[in-house]
């Protein structure tokens, strides 16, 4: 998308992603660089704070670099640069809240804070426009929610899961499965070969009845089934689980089953007729089924960011960073880096 503007430079480190990326006006992205820990973390099957900050501090300057040489411009063509300050893994955070500031300090130009989960929200109009309010689901590693989006800087929480998040829960699953990291993208692939109905997966629902999200039932449910409802026998090797597929598909399903009627749930509640997806489980191909079976049925527009814009990048920080920018909310060189 063409837009006029200042250039923003963004620059995200929040968990296990370093990215950099070039945003000009908040849709024109220049460059979008991102560099995955994934391979670093995937011995431990889930992110390793400490390496994560040092593997951060590693690359943030090259993956700066990087993003520049891609989009062709200067470090002196730089108008703002915006960061992600919160929430994540502080030691993560603080890598590019740091360089951020360097940055902004040397260039003596404005420096923006950014919410991780507001520019997830945010991704979808990178690619897409559409009309305020509407409502977001977000769906990553760290997080489960659903906000009222108002405008692009403005989100009101609605429903926040209760215990895991959905990423969590497959890469959970996914462990027990003796599948590699991350587990999303394992699942789904195993699932495909599974039937989604031969194992009844517990789905949640609030007792009051509103929207909302819990995943440690139904990540004990299968844990419970893998034991043969001996929780203290140990989980069998993956050659020893015979139902290994159906497994995967009727995880899946049941986890997809309670994203999809938790947010339709809130759409009809909150009369929102545009539902944006995203966060890295956005990905997820039978997600992005049920949420499109689910509009047409409902009558709403369902937008979903291609997939590197769902998953962690910097893109969506710049681009939220221009309107913030635009609104003067900008950080003093105190910006404060926030886990939560
Ligand atoms: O947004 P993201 O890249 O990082 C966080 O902010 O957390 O999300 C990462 C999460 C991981 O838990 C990964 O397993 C999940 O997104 N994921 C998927 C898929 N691709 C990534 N989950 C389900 N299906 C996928 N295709
Ligand atoms: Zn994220």
């Amino acid at each position: 998308m063409r837009s006029a503007g200042p250039l923003v430079l963004g620059i995200e480190s929040s968990c296990d992603e370093t990215a950099a990326s070039l945003v000009r006006g908040g849709t024109e992205v220049l460059s979008s660089v991102v560099h995955s820990q994934a391979p670093e973390h995937a011995p431990f099957r889930g992110v390793v704070p400490e390496i994560a900050g040092r593997s951060h501090l590693r690359r943030i300057l090259p993956v700066i670099d990087q993003a520049l040489e891609e989009a062709r411009v200067e470090l002196e063509d730089i108008e703002a640069v915006a960061v992600t300050a919160r929430p994540g893994l502080i030691g993560s955070l603080l890598v590019g809240v740091a360089a951020a500031k360097a940055l902004a300090w040397a260039r003596g130009i404005p420096l923006v804070g950014v919410h991780h989960i507001e520019a997830h929200a945010y991704a979808a109009l990178l690619e897409h426009e559409f009309d305020f309010p509407a409502l977001a689901l977000i769906v990553s590693g760290g997080h489960t929610a659903l906000h009222r989006m108002d405008t692009p800087t403005q989100l009101h929480p609605l429903a926040e899961t209760r215990d895991d998040a959905a990423g969590e829960a497959f890469d959970k699953v996914a462990s027990l499965l003796g599948l590699g990291y991350p587990g999303g993208p394992e699942i789904s692939r195993l699932a495909r070969e599974g039937r989604r109905d031969a194992i009844p997966f517990p789905r949640y629902r609030a007792k009051d009845g509103r929207p909302g999200f819990s995943f440690s039932g139904l990540k004990t449910a299968v844990l419970y089934h893998l034991r043969g409802q001996d929780a203290l026998r140990p989980t069998p090797p993956p050659e020893r689980i015979p139902d290994r597929v159906d497994v995967a598909a009727s995880f899946e399903e049941a986890l997809v089953d309670t994203l999809v009627s938790q947010t339709v749930a809130a759409a009809r509640e909150e009369e929102l007729r545009t539902i944006v997806v995203a966060g890295g489980v956005a990905c997820n191909a039978r997600l992005r089924e049920r949420m499109l079976a689910a509009s047409r049925e409902e009558g709403f527009r369902v937008l979903f960011p291609s997939p590197h814009y769902c998953s962690d990048n910097a893109a969506m920080i710049a681009g939220l960073g221009f309107h913030l920018l635009r609104e003067g909310r900008t950080a003093g060189l105190d910006l404060d880096a926030q886990a939560r």
